[in-house]
C-alpha cells in the first residue's frame, strides 16, 4: 500500500498548472457510447477514475487508443451492453453509461453503483426519470437490468433533488429519445455544462431554455468530434486553500476564473488576497485568517467537494466557523483525522463547529475518500514535522501527480511504498 510522507510546514510559492476536470470528463467519456463513430477526447486528467472508465468502455466493445493527452475512443463495432460491478463499485460514475446505453441499444445491464465513504448515494431520481422516458428495468442481484423495446421516447421531467449524476444520464439519454424531452430542476454545474457542449458538438439539439431547464429534441444520429474537456475547478479550489493556509503566494493557471467565483469571493471573504487574470488566478494567503459559516450547496453554491479543505483552512481561523454540508449524509470523516492532529471540530448530523487558532501537529493518518484525504495534506502541510498519510488510492482517483504539483510549488512531500 503507497503512502505519502509529508514535511510541514512551510510555504507554497510559484505556479500550478490545473488538470483536466474528472468530474467532466467521466460523462463525456460515457456520452461518446451514443455514437457509433470515433470520437477524440483532450485534456483527460491522469487519474485513477478515468482509467477506470476507459476499461469499462473497453469492456464495452469500444476501442481506446491513447496518443499523449488526446484519447480516440473509436465505436464502430462498440455493441456490448453489460457493465460489470468489478469495475463500477469501483468508480459510481460507471451508472453513467446506463442512459446512453438505453438511448442506442434499448437495453442495459448496469451494476448499481452501491454507497461510498460519504453517503448511500442512490439513483433512484436517475431510474424513475429514465421510466418517463420508456425504460422499464428492475434490480436483480446488484444490477439495473433496463429494456426500452420501442425505444427512448421525449417527456417532460421534473426532477425532485437536484442531481448532478442523474441529470446527466437524462441529457445523454434524451439526445437520442424520439421527440423533445424538457427536463426542469436540473443541477447546473459546469460540468455538465461542459457535457452538454460535447454533444451539441457531436450534433445533438440541447437548449438551456431556463436556469435549470433544459430542452432536448431528440437526433436519429450524431457525428464525429475532437473535444478538450474543461479545467478541474475542484482541484483549483484545493490549491487556492493550500496557499491560503500556508500563508504562501500561488499562480493557479489554466483555468477560468468566472467558473470559480464563489471560492474566490470566499477565500477573499476569509483574508487572501487574490488578483484575477483572464487565465489564472493569484492568491497570496492573508497574517490574520477570518472565520466564516459555511454552507454547501449545488453549484453555483459553495461545492461540497472543497468542504473538507475549507474545514483545514478554517482550524486556522481567529475564531470559530461553523460548517453545513448539505448534500451528503456523511462527509465528515476527516474530521476525526483532522482532531488527531489537534483541531477541536464537533459535529452534529451534518453541522461541524471548527474551533480557530489550531496549529496541527505532525500524525500518522488515513484517507477515507478522495476530498478528505487531500484535506490531510493540507493539514500536514502546515503541521511542524512529519506526517504519513496511508489509504492514497483514493487521493489517485481524482488528483493528478499531486505529490509533483506539490513539490514544485515548495512542499516537502514524497511517496512511499
Ligand atoms: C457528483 O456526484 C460528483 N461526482 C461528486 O463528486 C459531487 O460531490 C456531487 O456530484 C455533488 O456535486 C461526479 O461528478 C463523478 P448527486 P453525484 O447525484 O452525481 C442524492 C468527487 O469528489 N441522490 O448530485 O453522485 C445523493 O445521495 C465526487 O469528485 C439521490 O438521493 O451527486 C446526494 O445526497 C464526490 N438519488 C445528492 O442527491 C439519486 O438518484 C446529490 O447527489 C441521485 C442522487
Amino acid at each position: 500500500m503507497q503512502k505519502l510522507e509529508v514535511f510541514g510546514a512551510n510555504k507554497l510559492k510559484g505556479k500550478v498548472k490545473i488538470s483536466g476536470s474528472k468530474n467532466a470528463s467521466l460523462p463525456i467519456l460515457a456520452a461518446t457510447l451514443l455514437s457509433s463513430k470515433k470520437n477524440y477526447i483532450k485534456n483527460l486528467p491522469k487519474v485513477k477514475d478515468i482509467e477506470t472508465m476507459l476499461i469499462l468502455l473497453e469492456s464495452l466493445g469500444s476501442k481506446i487508443k491513447k496518443n499523449g493527452n488526446k484519447i480516440l475512443i473509436d465505436n464502430t463495432n462498440q455493441n456490448k451492453t453489460f457493465a460489470s460491478y468489478n469495475l463500477v463499485k469501483t468508480m459510481r460514475a460507471g451508472i453513467l453509461v446506463l442512459g446512453p446505453l438505453l438511448a442506442r441499444f434499448k437495453e442495459a445491464k448496469v451494476s448499481s453503483p452501491g454507497g461510498c465513504s460519504i453517503g448511500l448515494r442512490p439513483i433512484d431520481i436517475h431510474l424513475k426519470a429514465l421510466s418517463k422516458l420508456g425504460v422499464k428495468y428492475k434490480i436483480n442481484q446488484g444490477y439495473v437490468i433496463a429494456r426500452a423495446p420501442r425505444g427512448l421516447k421525449g417527456a417532460k421531467i421534473r426532477f425532485p433533488k437536484i442531481s448532478v449524476g442523474a441529470t446527466e444520464n437524462l441529457i445523454i439519454a434524451a439526445s437520442l429519445a424520439k421527440g423533445t424531452s424538457i427536463l426542469s430542476n436540473c443541477a447546473i454545474e459546469p460540468e455538465i455544462k461542459d457535457l452538454v457542449n460535447f454533444l451539441k458538438q457531436i450534433g445533438c439539439n440541447i437548449k438551456w431554455i431556463s436556469r435549470r431547464s433544459v430542452k432536448i429534441k431528440g437526433v436519429n444520429k450524431v457525428y464525429e468530434t475532437t473535444f478538450p474537456v474543461m479545467f478541474d475547478r475542484i482541484e483549483a479550489g484545493t490549491y487556492l486553500i493550500a496557499a491560503a493556509i500556508t500563508k504562501g503566494n500561488l499562480r493557479v493557471q489554466n483555468i477560468d476564473p468566472k467558473i470559480i467565483k464563489t471560492e474566490i469571493d470566499i477565500l477573499k471573504k476569509i483574508g487572501s488576497k487574490i488578483i484575477v487574470k483572464k487565465k489564472e488566478v493569484q492568491i497570496m494567503g492573508g497574517k490574520n485568517i477570518k472565520n466564516m459559516k459555511i454552507k454547501t450547496a449545488p453549484y453555483p453554491g459553495f461545492p461540497t467537494d472543497l468542504q473538507a479543505q475549507i474545514m483545514v483552512l478554517l482550524c486556522k481561523a481567529n475564531k470559530s466557523s461553523t460548517i453545513k454540508e448539505d448534500i451528503f449524509e456523511n462527509r465528515f470523516m476527516h474530521v476525526a483525522e483532522l482532531n488527531r492532529m489537534g483541531a477541536k471540530i464537533s459535529t452534529n448530523g451534518n453541522k461541524a463547529i471548527i474551533k480557530g487558532n489550531i496549529n496541527f501537529a505532525p500524525a500518522e493518518l488515513m484517507a477515507t475518500d478522495l476530498r478528505a484525504s487531500v484535506s490531510l495534506i493540507l493539514a500536514a502541510l502546515t503541521a511542524k514535522g512529519k506526517s504519513i498519510i496511508n489509504r492514497i488510492y483514493h487521493l489517485d482517483r481524482g488528483y493528478e501527480n499531486i505529490e509533483k504539483k506539490l513539490k514544485k510549488v515548495g512542499a516537502k512531500i514524497r511517496r512511499i511504498s
